[in-house]
């Protein structure tokens, strides 16, 4: 695919076409996808080893197998202050699909929901799938990407169905802090709209900074839809289970939708997940430590070669200012794939309006994310003395 062709893509479109091309690029280094490239825990695979030795799969029942939904209602709880019984969580085949049914559940045609921009775009699909039109609300820079209640207050009208945070943010690694997060909890009560909370990456805050689940503050359980998964914090992608915690009637209404079209997820992998959510977090601290000393890594990269970016508050992503070099994102990235053998996002991926935004991952090994640093800086430097020397 040609430049002028991924000119005309944005969104997952244009982040699967370049996954794509670089599959045409030898020894390519993806810092692109954000899937964890760490091994899932063992006993977390150990459990799935126990269950398919069982000779009879049953079918679990649609909105998961009672333990899982049990042991994650109890994690709420415990990890994150929600008050929330099983028959409030619904396991879904990924985050994704948890999403998919949110939206689908939620919005009527016409509805309106505020995004932040920039955002995880599988979201977009999913409310224009569902009817939903949505608003979005700038983040900046200068607030670290964090999502502000000032920016949400004057978009809302009586259209607004919904609000979706994500924390840490997928894309820039902002959050939501304790004092935006109570703000934004009065305008949602206030107004009567949904928050929808996607925490699916609130193991991995940065300190100082704390994660907070908006659900947990005072009135906010019937307010707030919260998602999350095994994912990002087990590294269980490809295992397909995540979750959703609502009010009943939502759950009910989603596993509606969920037992008309997939059926309930692999009794394999919610084992799997089960395993995960009942043993402790000694696994998860050892990965935030793989992940801690690679955002040093990678934050030194960027400030060496030249690259602006912000601290990101959580997450696995650095989301970083192009314009240093004087070309837009998507021509960088495709100059890095080229010339460097590296794949790194434009924010185009993320949003129509951030073409001067790069998003960069930390998921691969330390010693391949030096290589990359050590691939990308003399490109990003040989641009960027090019574009002073024209000015
Ligand atoms: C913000 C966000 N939510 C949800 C998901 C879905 O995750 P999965 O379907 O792998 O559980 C992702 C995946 O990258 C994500 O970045």
């Amino acid at each position: 695919m040609t430049l002028d062709e991924l000119r005309r893509l944005d969104g997952a479109k244009l982040r699967y076409a370049l996954m794509d091309l670089a599959k045409e690029v030898k020894g390519a280094i993806a810092l692109g996808r954000g899937d964890p490239d760490l091994d899932t825990p063992e006993h977390v695979v150990a459990a799935a080893v126990r269950a398919l030795s069982e000779s009879v799969q049953p079918l679990q029942p649609i909105a998961g197998m009672d333990a899982l939904r049990s042991a994650i209602a109890r994690r709420a709880k415990g990890d994150h202050g929600l008050d929330v019984g099983p028959e409030q969580v619904l396991v879904t085949t990924g985050g994704q699909e948890g999403l998919f049914l949110v939206m689908t559940a939620l919005l009527d045609p016409g509805d309106e929901i505020l995004v932040p921009d920039p955002r995880y775009t599988s979201y977009d699909q999913a409310i224009e799938h569902a009817g939903g039109v949505s608003v979005t609300v700038p983040t900046y820079p200068e607030d670290a990407f964090d999502l502000k209640a000032a920016a949400i207050e004057p978009l809302i009208t009586p259209k607004t169905k919904a609000l979706l945070l994500v924390t840490p943010s997928n894309p820039t690694g902002g959050i939501i802090t304790p004092g935006e997060a109570a703000k934004i909890a009065a305008l949602a009560q206030q107004h009567g709209f949904v928050v929808i909370s996607d925490e699916i990456y609130g193991k991995f805050v940065w300190p100082p900074h704390e994660h907070v689940s908006i659900g947990a503050l005072p009135g906010m359980a019937e307010h707030t839809i919260t998602l999350s998964g095994f994912s990002k914090a087990w590294a269980m992608t490809g295992w397909r289970v995540g979750y959703v915690i609502a009010p009943e009637d939502a759950i009910d209404a989603m596993a509606a939708v969920k037992g008309a079209t997939t059926g309930p997820v692999s009794s394999v992998s919610q084992a799997a997940a089960l395993a995960a959510a009942e043993a402790d977090d000694a696994c998860i601290d050892a990965f935030r430590t793989v992940y801690a000393e690679r955002r040093t890594l990678m934050a030194d990269g960027l400030s060496a070669m030249g690259l602006r970016y912000t601290d990101p508050r959580g997450g696995f992503f650095f989301w970083a200012d192009s314009s240093s070099t004087g070309l837009r994102a998507l021509e960088l990235s495709y100059l890095l794939l080229s010339e460097a053998r590296v794949l790194v996002f434009p924010g185009t991926g993320f949003g129509a309006s951030w073409s001067d935004y790069l998003r960069i991952t930390t998921l691969q090994p330390t010693e391949v994310l030096r290589e990359a640093v050590e691939r990308m800086t003399p490109v990003v430097q040989r641009y960027a003395a090019e574009a002073k020397a024209r000015s």
